[in-house]
């Protein structure tokens, strides 16, 4: 696939099919990725993969975190456990989860350039899976500000910063593109010329 092409039909996928990606396919993905530009030659991502089992560990932290966030506050039982359940089954039903996450540099200028960093390496991993017919959703839920979640997951929030959950997996629909403003209106020319 043309580099164009990817950047161009890639879309962010929010229903995957059941089957899972081959490690093989994802273990080549995530190493390929690795070829984002980073200062220092850091290579601030780690990237930790639910799946399987593992899934519910996770959602059972991802839940926690919504009821502690009030996210099922002024809802009768029922309601919250229906809630809980719906949540739960969309969470297991996505054959992977991709935990990235970085180490927090103490320096303000390191830390932004980690984080530029690891969003290249996220998007090389979104190019790639596309490639190979794998769709990506980039999310960036509350729980990722939520230090208990960290705690839940066994993650120190003081040392590491959560940039992101992947949800990985074959494409079960495609969502239409939504398109983007023309770049005129966005980019501005100074050359030095007087303007006529
Ligand atoms: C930093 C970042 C965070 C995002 N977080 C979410 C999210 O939490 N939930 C979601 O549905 N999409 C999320 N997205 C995906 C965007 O909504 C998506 O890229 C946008 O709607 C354009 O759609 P496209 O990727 O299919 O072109 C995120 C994208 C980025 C770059």
């Amino acid at each position: 696939m043309e580099l164009m092409e990817a950047i161009r039909t890639r879309r962010s996928i929010h229903e995957y099919k059941e089957e899972k990606v081959d490690h093989e396919v994802l273990s080549r993905i995530f190493g390929e990725a690795a070829w984002a530009p980073n200062h220092r030659m850091k290579e601030p991502w780690h990237i930790r993969l639910y799946q399987d089992k593992g899934k519910e560990a996770y959602a059972q932290a991802v839940m926690k975190s919504y009821q502690r966030q009030g996210f099922f506050d002024g809802y009768d039982l029922n309601k919250t456990q229906r809630l809980q359940d719906g949540i739960q089954d969309f969470l297991l039903n996505i054959p992977h989860h991709a935990l990235i996450y970085m180490e927090r540099d103490e320096d303000i200028r390191k830390y932004e350039e980690d984080y530029a960093a690891v969003c290249a390496y996220i998007q090389n991993v979104q190019l790639l899976a596309w490639e190979a017919g794998v769709g990506v959703l980039w999310t960036t839920s509350p729980y990722l500000h939520d230090n208990q979640f960290y705690q839940d997951i066994g993650l120190d929030s003081q040392r590491f910063k959560l940039v992101s959950v992947l949800q990985m997996g074959y494409p079960k629909r495609i969502p239409k593109p939504k398109i983007r403003t023309p770049i005129q209106k966005k980019l501005s020319l100074y050359d030095g010329k007087e303007k006529s």
